[in-house]
């Protein structure tokens, strides 16, 4: 799909498809649909009145023109309520249009920028908005399937259409952004929804080798081995699959922030086997290593001016007689002792090695992404994230940019009675309580100790790393999430 800016009126555009809203509840539409209203002799307003369009998010009316303007048809995107407006409706409203477009088999569609106008939305933002929603909106996953896709049409061409043209550049500057993160996001999605037999350690190696503008460095077996990283490494004792340990570097000079993403290709749970329902699931246990990869390549794109260094400590986790066992004490790269008291808590001690190779870059602030725990499922379903962090301000603006890119992070607390939990008598921590107690926290306050004095958030998307099913511009499967917002953080 290729996405464009035009200046003029939207009235005079030819096209199959001419877009534009309406909020729910009124009675007459506003800017430009009421220019095009008045061409098709109050088409709309009329079936306002009738109730056919009640401007509801995401509801599509569609109304042939006739020959009254230059466009084929017209399609009326619901809003939502006035009084409920932010940038993530534009998305919702833009991946409705775009699923219309594609079900009419519109080539040629027009525009106007939801939100920018009556809205009340900055111009660039609600262009980025629009582009997201309809590139994340168009998203399809069809791996392996050999078989042709008959419903499959691909739009052309979108044009964004803008009256006055003093905001074109604006304009411009929002679909490039919108377009370089969906790209980013769609990319993620199909790391995530592919198999575990295709997304291996080394498959995830040698995309990151292919980023533009990033020098990449993978640290095999043997050297994670002299390095001392045993709790890394020795989570794929029990596997075929090579252990790759993935640092990613954009910009010149020392790198400020880590960004760390967990990498289980797949996580069987070790000899601590998971139960055999819905295992295939455990593919997407590398949700995290796949939005930090994702997120390099973005913030490469953009040009952001920040040194950023993206952590990826990828293994797969199976049972087998050479697997790590419950009860198995195991040294780290920050030199602390781990009892493993589950072996399917293998997410923290691969980020606990993540975390603390990051600290010897001595970089001023982490960020982890992790599938981490059963039990954020529990507490936040696939609606939010949790996020847990040392440092408020940290977890302060990764909850704002993720309300900017329309993805829900929810703080969880790190309290210091939890600590009790994870004693042990054996080694400096047990990777888990066994208690079942507080499981997110838990697992925040493992990673918290190895993040030791430097500012770091967690985030626990294993509630959202994956839906069963579609929402809003999200189809179900993987969901890219956190691209868009550790992206929002960094690109300025
Ligand atoms: N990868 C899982 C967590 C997970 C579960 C992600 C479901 C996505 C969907 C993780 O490695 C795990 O197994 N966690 C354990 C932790 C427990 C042993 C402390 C869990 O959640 O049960
Ligand atoms: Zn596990
Ligand atoms: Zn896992």
């Amino acid at each position: 799909m290729k996405i464009k800016s035009n200046a003029g009126s939207i009235v005079n555009f030819k096209c199959d498809l001419l877009v534009v809203n309406t909020f729910e509840e009124v009675k007459k539409p506003g800017g430009a649909a009421a220019a095009v209203d008045k061409k098709l002799n109050s088409a709309i307003v009329n079936l306002i009145k009738s109730g056919e369009i009640r401007g509801k998010l995401g509801e599509v009316n569609l109304i042939h023109c006739q020959g009254k303007i230059p466009a084929t048809q017209v399609l009326v995107v619901g809003l939502g309520k006035s009084s409920e407006f932010e940038l993530d409706k534009v998305r919702v409203a833009a991946a409705a249009a775009v699923a219309e477009a594609k079900r009419i088999k519109a080539k040629k569609v027009a525009t106007i920028i939801h939100g920018a106008g009556v809205g009340g939305l900055a111009v660039n933002e609600a262009a980025q908005a629009l582009v997201e929603g309809s590139l994340i909106g168009a998203y399809k996953y069809r791996g392996f399937v050999t078989e042709k896709d008959d419903s499959f049409f691909a739009l052309e061409e979108l044009s964004l259409v803008e009256l006055d043209k003093r905001k074109i550049k604006q304009i411009k500057a929002g679909i490039k952004i919108g377009e370089i993160i969906s790209e980013s996001v769609n990319n993620a999605r199909d790391l995530v929804n592919a198999p575990a037999n295709r997304v291996t350690p080394s498959y995830l190696a040698a995309r990151a080798k292919k980023i533009p503008g990033v020098s990449v460095k993978v640290i095999g077996l043997a050297e994670a081995r002299k390095l001392g990283m045993e709790a890394y490494y020795s989570v794929s004792k029990g596997s075929k699959e090579p252990a790759k340990f993935i640092i990613i570097k954009y910009g010149q000079g020392k790198p400020e922030i880590a960004l760390i993403g967990k990498g289980i290709t797949f996580d069987a749970g070790g000899i601590s086997l998971k139960p055999s329902r819905n295992l295939w699931e455990m593919k997407i246990d590398m949700a995290g290593a796949a939005a930090v990869l994702e997120t390099m390549r973005a913030i490469s794109k953009l040009k952001a001016r920040k040194n950023v260094v993206g952590i990826l400590p990828c293994a797969e986790n199976m049972p087998d007689g050479e697997a790590q066992k419950p009860g198995d004490v195991v040294g780290s790269l920050a030199g602390k002792t781990i009892e493993i008291i589950s072996t399917d808590a293998e997410g923290r001690m691969v980020l606990a090695d993540g975390i603390a190779y990051a600290n010897r870059l001595k970089v001023k602030k982490i960020i982890d992404v992790a599938t981490l725990t059963g039990a954020c499922i529990s507490a936040l379903g696939d609606a939010a994230s949790g996020i847990m962090g040392n440092n408020q301000e940290l977890v302060d603006q990764l909850v704002a940019a993720g309300k900017r890119s329309g993805e829900k992070l929810w703080q969880l607390p790190l309290f210091e009675e939890y600590k009790e939990y994870s004693k042990s008598k054996i080694a400096d921590i047990r990777n888990t309580s066994g208690q079942g107690k507080a499981g997110p926290s838990i697992g925040g306050l493992f990673l918290q100790l190895f993040a030791e004095d430097t500012s770091w958030a967690h985030i626990d998307i294993a509630g959202t790393a994956f839906l069963d099913k579609k929402r809003g511009y999200l189809s179900d499967g993987a969901t890219g999430v956190m691209v868009r917002t550790i992206v929002e953080l960094l690109k300025s």
